[in-house]
């Protein structure tokens, strides 16, 4: 069966959502799964609680039964819904930062199934930015579990046609809300203790969080447990161009095979080169880079060359995943 698509203009009043969404939150309280935008990347939520439910998420993306699913919330009040105690840390941060792209780890609570933990004894939370996220969950009154609702082992989606291109067939609904603001997925915090630890790497970077540069882990070195998979790879190979040096790279390796390029505006005139999009520094090329790897796919290109930014603030985030994407990081 193909999957039922609502599209909701960006401009829709928060008001008329629970309308909007009355099916699909219907969906997701019966234990269905449907894929919605988030601020980041689109997510496929299932109810949080309801374990066969969740059972569905891993078997629609293969995804390994040991990577525990980050929850969605509509409001920071429900954290403790899922949490067993909610730190003095976890407070501030939720304060500061939701809604957005942050999720925060704690104890979990004993209502949430081990499924939906990956085994683990602590849950990820977070309060997306994007209204139709939260409304999704308001609407079915449950906390949302919602990984990237891509395959496993794939770019994460940052359009519903990207969740269409890989789900379809395996979910009941997407929730079109356009493409996404930012592109990579959420900055994942450890919360239990005093201090933050960043698990993952995002748009809120080290500084953002008070994190000395000195206590900064190299990229790579994170311990959420999906950052141990492999992730984000098209089947295009990727290459990892120098600062100043993508555009020379591409047209050298051109001659040869179908290149793509990812990087800053360089004349390419003369070249067989597809360039695929052109950011302006990291934040740009975080919101670009999964879109353009999926499109160097559908144009059966052989190599995406994409040029590196310097890995400070969110370019470090933006590198861990582009190493990953080519292959050179899967600690
Ligand atoms: O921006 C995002 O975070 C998106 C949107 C949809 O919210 N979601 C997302 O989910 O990226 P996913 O499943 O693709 O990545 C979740 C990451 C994985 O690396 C997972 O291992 C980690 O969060 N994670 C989940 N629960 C955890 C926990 N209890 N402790 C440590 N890491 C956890
Ligand atoms: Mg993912």
């Amino acid at each position: 069966m193909t999957v039922a698509t609502i599209s909701v203009p960006s401009q829709t009043l928060e008001a008329d959502l629970p309308a909007l969404l009355r099916e699909p939150a219907k969906t997701l309280r019966d234990g269905g799964l449907v894929a919605f935008p988030t601020e980041t990347v689109y997510g496929l939520g299932a109810d949080a609680l309801n374990s066969s439910a969740v059972a569905r998420i891993y078997l629609a993306k293969n995804r390994p039964a040991d990577n525990p699913l980050i929850i969605h919330l509509p409001d920071p009040a429900w954290m403790d819904r899922v949490a067993k105690q909610v730190t003095p840390t976890a407070r501030r941060l939720a304060a500061q930062y939701w809604p957005g792209p942050l999720t925060i780890v704690l104890a979990a609570a004993a209502s949430v199934p081990s499924l939906t933990l990956g085994g683990l004894s602590t849950v990820a939370i977070r309060v997306p930015a994007h209204p139709l996220a939260r409304a999704l969950s308001r609407a079915a009154d449950t906390p949302v579990a919602g990984p990237s609702a891509n395959l496993s082992g794939r770019p994460s989606p940052t359009a519903a046609g990207h969740v269409l291109a890989d789900l379809d067939g395996r979910i009941d609904w997407i929730l079109d809300g356009g493409p996404c603001a930012l592109g990579i997925e959420s900055t994942v915090v450890d919360a239990r203790g005093t201090r933050p630890v960043v698990l993952r790497e995002g748009v809120i970077t080290r500084e953002m969080l008070g994190i000395a540069k000195a206590d900064a882990a190299p990229v790579g070195t994170a311990a959420s447990p999906g950052t141990r998979h492999r992730h984000y790879q098209p089947d295009a190979r990727v290459v990892i161009a120098p600062v100043d040096e993508g555009a020379e790279v591409a047209r050298q390796l051109s001659v040869r095979r179908a290149v793509g390029f990812v990087g800053p505006i360089s004349d390419l005139r003369g070249s067989a080169v597809h360039v695929l999009a052109q950011p302006l520094g990291a934040l740009e090329l975080g919101s670009v880079l999964y879109r353009a790897l999926r499109q160097a796919d559908s144009l059966g290109l052989d190599t995406v060359v994409v040029e590196a930014v310097p890995a400070d603030g969110v370019g470090r985030a933006v590198m861990d995943r582009l190493h990953r994407a080519a292959g050179s990081l899967h600690s």
